[in-house]
């Protein structure tokens, strides 16, 4: 049951972006996916986790999945019944040999010193729910739960 609290039920809204992975872009997404969520009435804490969470899993595409190229990240935003927000992270990029290794609290490939490897820890940490596929030369897609407490709606 508590799985199904997680995840949700059918689609009530979804709305799919994709935008070229430069860091210009970490901004937009993180605005359009709280002016998407708003519907939804979430509270300050959930709207705030949400974007903290978009932001981190949209850099790393950024830093990482297009470190060495260029291309597109794909954002899917569902607002599902139980009032569950499924946030969806795609991109074409490099993708995680590890991905066991890579979500491990301070775990970074950053040579430069400019990154903490905390960025997955953020992810679970503000949603219920954290799911990495990814596959080596093909590319990465996040998919992330977060449930809002009720407020009524949906
Ligand atoms: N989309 C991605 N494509 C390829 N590799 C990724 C992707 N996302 C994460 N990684 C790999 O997983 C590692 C851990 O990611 P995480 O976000 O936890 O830390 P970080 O990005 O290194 O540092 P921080 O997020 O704290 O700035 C990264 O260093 C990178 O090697
Ligand atoms: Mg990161």
């Amino acid at each position: 049951m508590k799985q199904k609290a997680e995840t949700g039920g059918e689609v009530v809204n979804r709305m799919q972006v994709k935008l070229p992975a430069l860091s210009v872009n970490e901004g937009m997404a993180r605005a359009m996916v709280a002016a998407f969520v708003s519907q939804a009435d979430p509270n300050v804490t959930e709207l705030a986790d949400i974007k903290c969470a978009v932001s981190e899993a949209v850099t790393n595409c950024i830093v990482h999945g297009y470190r060495d190229s260029t291309g597109y990240i794909i954002l899917t935003v569902s607002i599902l019944s139980g009032r569950v927000i499924k946030i969806e992270v795609k991109d074409k990029g490099c993708g995680i040999p590890d991905v066991k290794q890579a979500r491990q609290p301070l775990f970074t490939t950053d040579a430069a010193g400019e990154r903490s490897g905390m960025g997955f820890t953020v992810m679970e940490s503000f949603t219920d729910r954290l799911r990495v596929t990814s596959k080596v030369g093909k590319g990465t897609t996040v998919t992330m739960y977060r449930r809002l407490s009720d407020r009524g709606r949906f």
